[in-house]
């Protein structure tokens, strides 16, 4: 199926290392407000203009976003029941501190008033940095060029510079440039979609404290419920330009600083403006007006040239362990670099936070975190920068208490059940059907962290965090599933739902049998290491968890019972018990428009059918590769795709990884064109709302694991390279186990080349290749 998509339009000009707009058009604003968003894992701003816009309703959505800093409100349910979870958690919109407005004479600039004549943005990918100009000519005939640079700082994370300059070309006159904050923030309250928006209405954010000072103006607020505090600052440096006037004001929580400039033609008035976020979950509150005091007047010694040279050191740094190079598609280079970019700026890094499923550029799913980060984003982050996939995962063992006492109130026993969707750690999904029963988490969180250990070797994270969070985890399988009769025993898991949402609380689900067997042991063969190698840190574990040797036997029965549903006569895994039973889905007389289902049709008329949101089964073929004959993998991909509307972003991407694996070139390389560029062409439709970050990452997946056919085991790295279709070959980067190499793919050969490191063995097909320093070694590929 291949229904739910847009039209293919491209709105950006192709270049390999920028977005560019060449035009300002209303129609497509809402949409460049989030691609054009910046970001450093703890602040976003999404695009929007710093003179604020005056364009339709419903073009524009303004939004700065400080990563997990949340209001936590009661969920309203009219019928409830024991468990359900109780509260949500929604990432606000924190004050607007980019706004600068600009008046000749009297003229207001706008982009609806008088005439474009040149029109330019662009994100620099390579940079770090996002630049507009404009040559605007006023309803009264001025012409003004419009420079402006915007950096959101990866060497000072709560830190946004603004350069912003203004130049006269055919006039003398006076020039104003108004630099406002404006505290008057709130969220976009809920729409029909359950993708998007919140419950929250008006303003969540309570005035505490202001202040304007010369140059600066500083916002403290707080939250109704989280108690959260966020202290918003703004500084104006004046950095050329006859200034011949300065007045503040304020407006509510509208903070003015107004500048009168005695502008000449062809001179040039600029102004940098540093925006601080600071907040009082990073900060302590007493702190928070000092720490601001000392950011900024470092960043007035600093200057913008201090940063912008850090941001390139780091973007330099990031690019050099991540880069994906494309011969052949220039559409789509630039969607991959576009999308990696991307997963950087979203990726929290402080073990506090973590990766939202729309990053930092939008409010679609609340700000939410889901298993999109260990089963898509976190691989990424383990190859390329593996200190803040280690961080991701910190994450969730900061977080393990409020999974602790998830599975006490479920259970009333020990162990840790994740939340479907969090910020905190609590479970924040008012839809248990497709939230809670999605028990799957606990082995897609399993599953991440043992990948990070094989490709890493960190056994510390495994003593120090890792093995708590694996054992906790594995003990809800043994609450939620049971030995059923039968000879051999059989271990089955009840009511559960798995990672595709069109089925819902099913027995049995394929995907999460296979994945809580490898989780069970994984556990179990953890547990005897443990306890073989480390025998001090095996104490301290089971001491405090309680853990004993009953138990450990316990999981290894399980996982060598767990039942793996395969229907002998079609060939196929099932989905689960009862999926191979309901009709399909009558495809060939649903309505074009009428994708995705799940904005058209009652969750139950859909669960009571052969309808697949996402992969489900095939993603379990995928992640785990070395338990699944080729002929099997090649039916259940077959069988799956027919029924399977992609309405999720998260789908395709992992059809196209099984359709490499097994010899479907053609389709395999359809779904990657597509995920690669899904957000930048706005194929889903909703990329206004925010970015599709798990989908960015599956592009990444789709060229690695996928058509270079990566795969990780004990025994190490194996590649199995084939080209895409329409490609003449390409390159990435890799790091494994303290090395960074580059694998380069092409029509001939494939050539690894080791960048960083002492060297490594892999895997070339089924020959082991030892890779030394300064070497590289150049492998005839294999004929597909
Ligand atoms: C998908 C989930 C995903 C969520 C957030 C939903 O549409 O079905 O698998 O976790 O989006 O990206």
């Amino acid at each position: 199926m291949s229904r739910n998509r847009q039209q293919k339009k491209i709105f950006y000009k192709v270049d390999p290392w920028k977005i560019i707009e060449t035009d300002f058009d209303p129609q497509t604003n809402f949409l460049s407000e989030t691609v054009f968003s910046l970001g450093n894992g703890n602040l976003g701003i999404r695009g929007s203009f710093e003179e604020g816009y005056d364009g339709p309703a419903g073009t524009s959505m303004e939004g700065t976003y400080l990563n997990g800093f949340f209001e936590k409100v009661p969920i309203h349910y009219d019928e409830t029941a024991y468990g359900y979870a109780t509260h949500t958690e929604t990432m606000l919109n924190v004050p607007n501190g980019k706004l600068i407005q600009l008046q000749i004479e009297d003229e207001v600039f706008s982009l609806f008033t008088g005439t474009i004549e040149k029109y330019r943005r662009e994100l620099d990918l390579q940079q770090g940095i996002l630049r507009r100009y404009t040559r605007w000519v006023s309803p009264r005939g001025k012409i003004v060029d419009i420079e402006v640079e915007r950096m959101v700082s990866f060497a000072e994370d709560s830190l946004v510079l603004i350069r912003y300059a203004v130049t006269p070309v055919n006039f003398n006159g006076t020039v104003q440039v108004i630099s406002m904050l404006d505290g008057h923030v709130h969220n976009q309250t809920a729409e029909n979609d359950p993708r998007i928006g919140t419950s929250l209405t008006g303003q969540t954010l309570k005035l505490e404290k202001l202040e304007q000072k010369e140059d600066a103006s500083k916002l403290l607020q707080v939250t109704t419920h989280s108690k959260l505090q966020v202290l918003s600052c703004i500084h104006n440096l004046i950095e050329s330009g006859h200034c011949i006037n300065r007045m503040n004001h304020a407006h509510g929580q509208m903070l003015v600083h107004r500048y009168t400039f005695a502008a000449k033609m062809g001179e040039r008035i600029s102004l940098t403006k540093s925006l601080l976020y600071l907040r009082s979950d990073r900060v302590p509150p007493d702190q928070l007006w000092e720490m601001a005091d000392t950011i900024l007047e470092t960043v007035k010694q600093q200057g913008w040239a201090h940063y912008h040279m850090v941001q390139r050191q780091v973007m330099d740094d990031f690019w050099m362990h991540c880069d994906i190079d494309i011969a052949g598609n220039d559409e789509l280079q630039q969607g991959l670099r576009f999308n990696l970019f991307h997963l950087f700026q979203s990726a929290g890094r402080d073990g506090s936070t973590n990766i939202a499923a729309k990053g930092l550029t939008g409010e679609g799913y609340q700000g939410h975190y889901f298993w999109d980060s260990e089963i898509y984003i976190v691989p990424f982050f383990i190859y390329t920068q593996p200190w803040i996939a280690r961080k991701l995962l910190e994450y969730r063992f900061n977080t393990l208490d409020q999974a602790r006492r998830r599975a006490h109130t479920l259970f009333r026993k020990k162990g840790a059940l994740f939340p479907w969707r969090t910020i905190t750690g609590i479970e924040c999904s008012s839809y248990y059907p497709a939230g809670t029963a999605q028990y799957h988490i606990n082995a897609d969180i399993v599953h991440a962290i043992r990948q990070y250990e094989m490709a890493t070797g960190d056994w510390e994270f495994i003593l120090n965090f890792g093995a708590e969070i694996i054992f906790e985890t594995a003990r809800i399988w043994l609450y939620i599933g049971a030995f059923s009769g039968g000879s051999p025993q059989r271990f089955c898991i009840f009511t559960v739902t798995g990672p595709d949402e069109y089925t819902a609380l099913v027995n049995n689900n394929f995907y999460t049998n296979a994945m809580a067997k490898s989780h069970l042991n994984y556990a179990a063969a953890l547990a005897k290491r443990i306890a073989r190698e480390d025998d001090e840190d095996f104490s301290r574990i089971s001491r405090k968890i309680d853990l004993g040797a009953e138990e450990i036997e316990q999981w290894q029965m399980a996982a060598d019972a767990m039942y793996l549903p395969k229907d002998e006569e079609r060939g196929i895994h099932p989905q689960d018990d009862s999926f191979l039973d309901k009709p399909v889905w009558p495809f060939d007389t649903t309505p074009e428009n009428h994708y995705p289902l799940l904005l058209h049709y009652h969750p139950l008329d859909i669960y009571r059918h052969q309808v697949c949101k996402q992969a489900d089964v095939v993603l379990a073929l995928y992640l785990l590769h070395d338990q699944f004959s080729h002929e099997e993998k090649k039916r259940d991909l077959a069988y799956y795709e027919q029924v399977t509307t992609h309405d999720s972003s998260l789908s395709r991407c992992i059809f196209s990884i099984i359709g490499a694996e097994t010899g479907d070139t053609e389709k395999a390389s359809s779904h990657f064109l597509e995920t690669a560029r899904l957000d930048l062409d706005n194929l889903q439709g909703n990329a206004h709302h925010g970015i599709h970050t798990a989908s960015m990452a599956g592009t990444w997946l789709s060229l690695v694991n996928g058509f270079a056919g990566m795969r990780i085991s004990e025994e190490g790295l194996r590649f199995s390279p084939q080209i895409p279709v329409g490609l003449t070959g390409y390159s990435f980067r890799i790091k494994f186990r303290g090395n960074c190499f580059k694998v380069n793919v092409s029509v001939q050969e494939t050539t690894v080349k080791l960048l960083e490191g002492d060297g490594f063995e892999f895997y070339y097909g089924d020959e082991k290749f030892l890779l030394l320093p300064e070497e590289s070694i150049q492998l005839q590929r294999k004929r597909e």
